[in-house]
C-alpha cells in the first residue's frame, strides 16, 4: 500500500492537510495520527470493514477491543448507552485529556470495535491535530496505539514509520507526543469503578476526584487472576531483547554479574549512571523530572534493540505518582522481574 506522510505542525495545524486525512477516514482508509499520549492508528469507528483493517495492519488479536476517540461531549452520548454519575464527574474533570472511560455501549458500535463486549472504551483527546481530525471526519475514530502488536507504543513519528509504513494510507507526523504513555483507563461498568490501566493520570490523582478501586493487576505484575481487560493478557511494550527488571536495586550488581556473558545494557535514570561504569548504559530520563522517565520510556525500549548487547537489565522505581504507571509498563515489558 502507498503511504503518504503528512507533516503537520501541532501549534499551527494546516487545515487543508487535516481535511485530506479526514477524507481518507470518511472513505474507509487508515490514518496514523498523534495524540498527547502516543500515536494512534485510526479508522471510522462506524465503518466495520475499515476497523477490521486496523487489526490486520497491527497484527492485533481480534479479541482485543479498540478505543473510540471523540472530539466533543455530545459524541460520547452517540456511542455510550449510559453515563453513570461517577463517570460524569471524571469526564468533566479529565476530558479532553489522557483519559479513557469504559462505558456500556450503544448498539451502533460494532462488535469488531469492542471485540464482542457490551462495553466500549471512549477517549476525548486534547491534542490539536487529533481533535481537528475527528471533527473534520465527522465521525468518532477507533484507534489503538499505532505499533505492531506487542511492541512499545509509538511516541515519535519515526516509530510509526518503522511499524506502519506501507500498511496505512496516511501517517501524520506531528512530532513527539507529550506524555509518552497511553491513556489512563477506568472501567465505569463496575461499582466502584476499577482502574484498568494507569497512565499519565496516576492513582493518587484519581482518588482526589472520587474513589477508584486499584486492583493489584494495575501494577502490571503477571498474575493468575482473570484479566480485567482483554489487552492485559498479552505481552506488551517489549524490546526483542530479553529485559530483566530489578526492583530491589541492591541486587543490580549481582544480576549484572549473572548475565555478564550476554554483555548487558543497563537501563537507568541519569543520576545513577556513575554506578555502572564499564557497562553499556541507556538513560531513561531523570529522577528530578519523573515525567521525563515516562516520556522517554518507549523510545528507550525501542532503542535498546538497535544497540550492541544481548540483554537489558533495567532499574525499577517506587510505585508512586507517575512512576506507578512507568512500573506497570516495565513489568509488562520484562521477561524476568527480580523483587
Ligand atoms: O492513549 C491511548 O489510550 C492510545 C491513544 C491512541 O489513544 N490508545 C491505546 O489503545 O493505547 P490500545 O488499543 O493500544 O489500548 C487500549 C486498551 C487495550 O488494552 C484494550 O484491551 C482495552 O484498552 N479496552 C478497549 N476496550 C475495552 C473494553 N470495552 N473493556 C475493557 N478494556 C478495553
Ligand atoms: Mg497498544
Amino acid at each position: 500500500m502507498k503511504t503518504t506522510i503528512l507533516k503537520i505542525d501541532p501549534e499551527n495545524p494546516d487545515i487543508t492537510l487535516i481535511r485530506k486525512a479526514a477524507k481518507v477516514i470518511k472513505n474507509g482508509g487508515l490514518v496514523v495520527f498523534p495524540t498527547e499520549t502516543v500515536y494512534g492508528l485510526g479508522a471510522n469507528a462506524f465503518d466495520t470493514e475499515a476497523c477490521k483493517k486496523i487489526f490486520k495492519a497491527k497484527r492485533r488479536p481480534a479479541d482485543n477491543p479498540l478505543i473510540v476517540h471523540v472530539a466533543s461531549f455530545e459524541q460520547i452520548y452517540d456511542v455510550a448507552e449510559y453515563i453513570p454519575k461517577t463517570a460524569e464527574k471524571f469526564m468533566k474533570k479529565l476530558m479532553p485529556g489522557p483519559f479513557t472511560m469504559i462505558l456500556k455501549k450503544k448498539s451502533i458500535v460494532s462488535d469488531v470495535v469492542t471485540a464482542g463486549m457490551n462495553s466500549v472504551a471512549i477517549r476525548f483527546p486534547e491534542h490539536p491535530i487529533a481533535k481537528l481530525l475527528i471533527r473534520e471526519a465527522g465521525v468518532p475514530i477507533a484507534a489503538p496505539s499505532a505499533n505492531i502488536s506487542g511492541r512499545p507504543s509509538p511516541t515519535k513519528a519515526e516509530h510509526v514509520i518503522e511499524d506502519m509504513y506501507g500498511k496505512v494510507d496516511i501517517i501524520i507526523d506531528g512530532g513527539d507526543t507529550l506524555y509518552g504513555l497511553e491513556s489512563t483507563i477506568i472501567n465505569f461498568t463496575t461499582d466502584p469503578p476499577t482502574l484498568l490501566r494507569p497512565g499519565p493520570l496516576y492513582p493518587e490523582q484519581l482518588q482526589e476526584i472520587d474513589y477508584v478501586y486499584i486492583p493489584e493487576i494495575a501494577k502490571g505484575l503477571k498474575s493468575q487472576e482473570r484479566p480485567l481487560s482483554p489487552g492485559m493478557k498479552y505481552r506488551h511494550y517489549a524490546p526483542s531483547k530479553k529485559l530483566v527488571l530489578v526492583e530491589d536495586l541492591s541486587k543490580m550488581k549481582e544480576v549484572l554479574e549473572k548475565y555478564k556473558d550476554l554483555d548487558p545494557i543497563v537501563l537507568c535514570p541519569k543520576e545513577r549512571i556513575e554506578l555502572y561504569k564499564g557497562y553499556k548504559i541507556i538513560v531513561v530520563g531523570s529522577l528530578e523530572n519523573k515525567f521525563s522517565i515516562a516520556k522517554n520510556l518507549f523510545d528507550v525500549l525501542r532503542a535498546v534493540d538497535k544497540m550492541e548487547g544481548g540483554i537489558v537489565v533495567a532499574e525499577g522505581f517506587d510505585d508512586k505518582g507517575i512512576l506507578f504507571s512507568v512500573m506497570n509498563r516495565l513489568r509488562k515489558a520484562a521477561s524476568e522481574v527480580i523483587r
